[in-house]
């Protein structure tokens, strides 16, 4: 059945987010742009000897860490840890450089964490539109790196990923070139042009077709998608509506792999989607092979996705925009507006006067 994408769009997003997503390069430029003027105001952070990165966010923000730790690899000079929580262990805030990334300024559990991380002196940086973090930032003296509003966070994922990486490399922690930027930049042009609505042969509708009244499955191994696993499965909670799981091979073959056995009325609306990038570990792809092929005879159905050619973030930025643009189909698909976060809204304010 051929499904009219551009005639859902019109109907059910009325807040445009599939806009948004088919924004995502002009976004990447002046999410550059906004990092590059930012750099000069954090060189003097070279002079410390950080023991570690800890970003602190939730949600959409946290997720540019979780990309830069994956895009950086070995190339980050200590380890990028995250702090999705309110409460930040001084053993991990202490030596630290706390990146405290919230796209509204006004989370919880993350101006929890910005005030453990001051109070356990860790040196702290900020990204964030405004807001109360922008607030403490300025009270404080701390450098708060500003992108613009008004969006949905997860959203401007390029927003809260590449400022973070320009914080990381000006601030001595990591190093990485621009023309890797530039790259990922081309590769997105591509891939938005390849997954608009109107394009025949079109991965991203055919995937949300797959997905439709089933629930995705979405695995990886630990490194450079790890990251994008978890962005495709938010972007199915949060654009689709729907459930979505994530976990990683080898550690699923220890656990996980034996659940793929009773439940039936699961399983066979499971649709397996294994994320795979040519640098993962040879064994662990061999425990991709086995254990998806244990799985093929229950679910609906197993997609195996490589990334392209290309630098890391290239192929990083190539998967996550198959997700982000199959999360919006999706979500016409099950006759819902992507934008509304109607549940995360209603819990944020409920929670609000108790912090
Ligand atoms: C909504 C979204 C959420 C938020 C999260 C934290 O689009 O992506 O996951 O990112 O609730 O809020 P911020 O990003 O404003 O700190």
């Amino acid at each position: 059945m051929t499904v009219d994408f551009a005639a859902l769009r019109a109907h059910l997003d009325t807040s445009d987010m599939l806009g948004k997503v088919i924004g995502f390069p002009a976004q990447m430029e002046s999410a550059w742009k906004i990092g590059s003027d930012f750099a000069p105001r954090v060189e003097a952070l070279r002079s410390k000897s950080f023991e570690r990165v800890v970003v602190c966010g939730m949600g959409g923000s946290a997720i540019g860490g979780d990309l830069a730790r994956a895009f950086l690899g070995d190339r980050a000079r200590v380890p990028i840890l995250s702090c999705r929580d309110y409460h930040l262990p001084a053993n991990l805030a202490k030596g630290a450089l706390a990146i405290v990334s919230s796209y509204s300024g006004n989370t919880g559990e993350t101006l929890s964490a910005y005030d453990a991380a001051r109070q356990h002196g860790a040196t702290l940086v900020a990204i964030t539109s405004g807001g109360e973090l922008a607030a403490r930032c300025e009270r404080d003296h701390v450098p708060a790196c500003i992108i613009p509003g008004g969006m949905p966070p997860r959203s401007a994922i390029g927003f809260s990923l590449l400022p973070m990486l320009q914080v990381l490399r000006a601030g001595g922690v990591a190093v990485f070139e621009d023309h890797e930027y530039r790259e990922a930049l081309d590769v997105a042009r591509e891939r938005c042009d390849a997954y608009a609505p109107a394009r025949r042969d079109n991965a991203a509708t055919e995937m949300a077709q797959q997905l439709h009244r089933h629930t995705p499955f979405i695995y990886a191994a630990p490194g450079l998608l790890e990251g994008v696993a978890r962005r495709w499965s938010c972007q199915m909670n949060e654009n689709a509506k729907t459930l979505a799981h994530f976990a990683f091979f080898p550690e699923l073959d220890h656990n996980e792999i034996v659940g793929w056995e009773v439940g039936e009325h699961l399983l066979a609306h499971a649709v397996v989607i294994s994320l795979e990038d040519r640098e993962d570990h040879p064994m662990t792809r061999r425990q991709a092979d086995a254990g998806l092929s244990l799985m093929e005879p229950y679910a609906a159905r197993v997609e195996r996705l490589e990334t392209p050619g290309g630098g890391r973030l290239a192929r990083m930025v190539a998967l996550m925009l198959l997700g982000d643009f199959t999360s919006v189909y999706l979500a016409y698909l099950n006759d819902v507006d992507p934008t509304p976060v109607k549940k995360i809204d209603a819990l944020k304010q409920q929670l609000a006067g108790e912090q």
